[in-house]
């Protein structure tokens, strides 16, 4: 199996590398890769890279996922966001070959306090929601066999991430304002890519479609941070902070140029039924990450 893997460097194309590995001869490429085009703008260039790998597999990792930022670069992260993938859904029905692509809960509007099925009404809040939910629509219309993972809140242990920044805080400050209305499961980047291994082998033209994937578990902004700064302290790891000094706050606490979807929560029913597979719940990934991060098992 020959597998072209678009956005190598970011959280989950990191991790891809890994995983896709086994599975046959992998092409990771990056925005600035040479011999072969891995620029999500360039959309020529894209389609003759497919042409000349001819891969069995297109696994598009690169996205526009500063969701603020995407406020002012409309057109920017819809290039990359929804055009882009629509150049890999052609060119892989044109070539038989499947696509596997990433999309988030942020195509919903975060109403309500149940987690989002694949069937339920999509309505973006923002330029990002809204340039994936395009991307998707465009990958459908192209007629390719793909799966589609929607997911939330990813993490990797490369790089900055939310745990991250909580650690450095707790050792800067006396108190801490964490946002307590966003409900959703922090997801491994790790555990995208080896779902994605196991869907590539699984995968069948029937299965084609798109599929929520998210740890199991919820939990919000605030619980995830409190999680993080109980495992900290249990390690010994010296805190300014006090225990009851981390105040839950809601999301106008923390304006921010982008609207967010209060409910990120997402039914994985249909995933875990159709691959056979069973999702862990978000406390075991982020105990890992932490432990590589701190060095520090409990
Ligand atoms: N992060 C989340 O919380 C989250 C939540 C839901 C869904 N998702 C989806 O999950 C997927 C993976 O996200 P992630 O967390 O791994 O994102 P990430 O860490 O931000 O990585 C995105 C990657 O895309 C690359 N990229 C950006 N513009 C590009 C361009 N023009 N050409 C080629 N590559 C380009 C970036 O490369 P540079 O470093 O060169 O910019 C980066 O390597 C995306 O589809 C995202 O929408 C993410």
């Amino acid at each position: 199996m020959k597998i072209l893997l678009f956005g190598k460097n970011g959280q989950v194309g990191w991790e891809l590398q890994r995983s896709l590995a086994p599975l046959g001869e992998l092409v990771a490429l990056e925005r600035g890769s040479r011999e072969l085009c891995g620029d999500l703008t360039d959309l020529d260039g894209l389609a003759r890279t497919i042409r000349a790998v001819s891969p069995d597999v297109i696994v598009n990792a690169a996205a526009h996922t500063a969701v603020d930022k995407a406020e002012s670069e409309a057109e920017l992260a819809r290039a990359i966001n929804a055009l882009a993938p629509g150049v890999l859904a052609r060119e892989a029905k044109r070539s038989n070959a499947w696509l596997i692509h990433y999309s988030t809960d942020y195509v919903f509007d975060g109403s309500g306090d149940q987690p989002w099925r694949e069937t339920d009404a999509t309505a973006p809040l923002n330029v990002y929601g809204s340039t994936k939910l395009e991307g998707e629509q465009l990958i459908r219309q192209a007629g390719c066999r793909h799966l589609i993972f929607r997911t939330s809140w990813v993490y990797g242990t490369r790089g900055g991430n939310f745990a991250k920044t909580m650690l450095r805080l707790v050792q800067e400050r006396d108190s801490l304002s964490v946002v307590d209305d966003q409900i959703g499961a922090p997801t491994g980047a790790d555990l995208l890519a080896d779902v994605t291994a196991h869907a590539i082998r699984a995968a069948r033209p029937e299965l084609s479609g798109l599929y929520h994937l998210a740890a199991a578990g919820e939990t919000s902004w605030h619980g995830y941070a409190s999680f993080v700064i109980d495992f900290a302290r249990r390690t010994s790891m010296p805190l300014k902070v006090a225990p009851d000094a981390i105040q839950p706050v809601p999301t106008s606490a923390f304006p921010t140029v982008a609207k967010r979807p209060l409910n990120s929560r997402l039914d994985t029913a249909k995933l875990q039924s159709t691959f056979g597979l069973t999702l862990p719940v978000w406390q075991n990934g982020v105990t890992r990450m932490l432990s590589e991060i701190l060095d520090k098992q409990l």
